[in-house]
């Protein structure tokens, strides 16, 4: 297995040596053809966690963004990660923002992109879950609207109508930088028109079966006054989880890549602060009423635990894969599960907010 892992962090290394958007690719394509690495490790059971309704086997999910198309989720759980999530997607096809528009920024651990939901749109993805052979892991649908809709919050309920039944957990993300005026849905009135009328087509979908859970996803540059009053809108129409966060549109000065002044939003390692203080705003407004998923600059265990200590139930990362390759995942299980036992907790849940 550890030779395996080798092979799979050179292959990885090679494939840096392409442009980010077909390193990207090559790398999707090579997991259709189930050329993935398969972790056969049993996840320590310290590791298991709940978060919004959901049983996780571990704590660390794939973010979305890296299988847009819904084209890979089982390869990525195959890799070990405890639920993945795919999309954005958006229900007509498009093609986003014009190229270049994701960069490495190599000496900072750091990725700036500009995608703009580039999408195969919902039937596509809608047809690659279809196909997908009985996995017990989990797989969410990360729903985005398109760019020239004239009615976004439609579209996220159109994304909910498209797909239910096919993803055991959606998120309704408002906080992509890319998609011009997206965020605004995050302001007072626009989100309470939105989660109501999300709320609505979900009771219509579930009728009196269990409910799906749905999440919302937000950005890492709101005002801190803001916080409290999404937790609040949040629970007030059934959220099950809040993952925080986004990319960001700052730029802290510590970076040194040239590419730092390039548009769009930032991931990475340098995200890891800014997105673990909105984390704990977040956990300070929740009080323990309404999950939290951390995101943002994990690159490894000792970040995850971070972000738990902070108040997330589980955590996704995306960037430090394209610098670590897949065998991150496993060390970062490895690092949590010693650094909880060290600790002194039997569970993830007990370690959750005791920063
Ligand atoms: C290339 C790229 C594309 C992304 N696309 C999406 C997306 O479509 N939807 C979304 O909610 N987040 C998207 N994200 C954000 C990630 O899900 C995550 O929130 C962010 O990158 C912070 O985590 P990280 O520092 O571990 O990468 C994208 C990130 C990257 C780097």
């Amino acid at each position: 297995m550890k030779e395996k892992m080798g092979f799979y962090n050179l292959a990885a290394s090679l494939v840096k040596l392409l442009p980010p958007e077909a390193a990207h690719r090559a790398t999707i394509r090579a997991l259709r053809l189930g050329l993935g690495p398969v972790s056969l490790h049993r996840d320590d059971p310290v590791l298991e966690t709940e978060v919004g309704g959901l049983f996780l086997p571990n704590p660390v999910g794939l973010a979305a963004g890296f299988d847009k198309d819904a084209e890979v989720p089982d390869a990525m759980l195959a890799m070990g990660f405890g639920f993945v999530e795919c999309g954005s997607v958006t229900p007509h096809p498009q093609a986003g923002n014009p190229g270049p528009r994701l960069f490495r920024l190599a000496e900072d651990k750091a990725i700036i992109n500009r995608m703009g939901f580039n999408s195969a749109g919902m039937e596509h993805f809608r047809s690659c879950l279809e196909g997908r052979r009985p996995n017990p892991g989990l797989v969410g649908a990360n729903l985005g609207a398109n760019r020239d809709s004239a009615d976004r919050v439609a579209d996220y309920v159109t994304g909910l109508k498209t797909l239910w039944g096919l993803a055991d957990y959606f998120t309704v993300n408002i906080s992509s930088p890319n998609t011009p005026g997206l965020r605004g849905l995050q302001s007072g009135d626009a989100m309470d028109d939105l989660l109501g009328r999300v709320q609505e087509a979900r009771q219509e979908l579930t009728g009196d079966a269990p409910s799906v859970p749905v999440f919302l996803k937000v950005a890492p540059d709101i005002e801190l006054p803001d916080v409290e009053r999404i937790t609040q809108q949040a629970r007030t129409y059934g959220i099950n989880a809040i993952i925080v966060s986004n990319t960001t549109i700052a730029r802290p000065d510590t970076l040194e890549s040239p590419h730092a002044s390039e548009a769009g939003g930032l991931s990475g390692a340098p995200l890891m602060k800014k997105s673990t203080l909105m984390l704990k705003e977040f956990a300070a407004a929740a009080r323990g009423r309404i999950d939290l998923i951390g995101v943002g600059g994990i690159t490894g265990g000792a970040d995850a635990y971070a972000k738990i200590r902070a108040g997330a139930r589980a955590v996704q990362l995306y960037s430090a894969l394209v610098y670590h390759g897949p065998a991150l995942v496993r060390t970062i299980k490895r690092d949590l599960a010693a650094r909880l036992k060290a600790d002194g907790f039997n569970s993830v849940a007990e370690a959750v907010k005791t920063a």
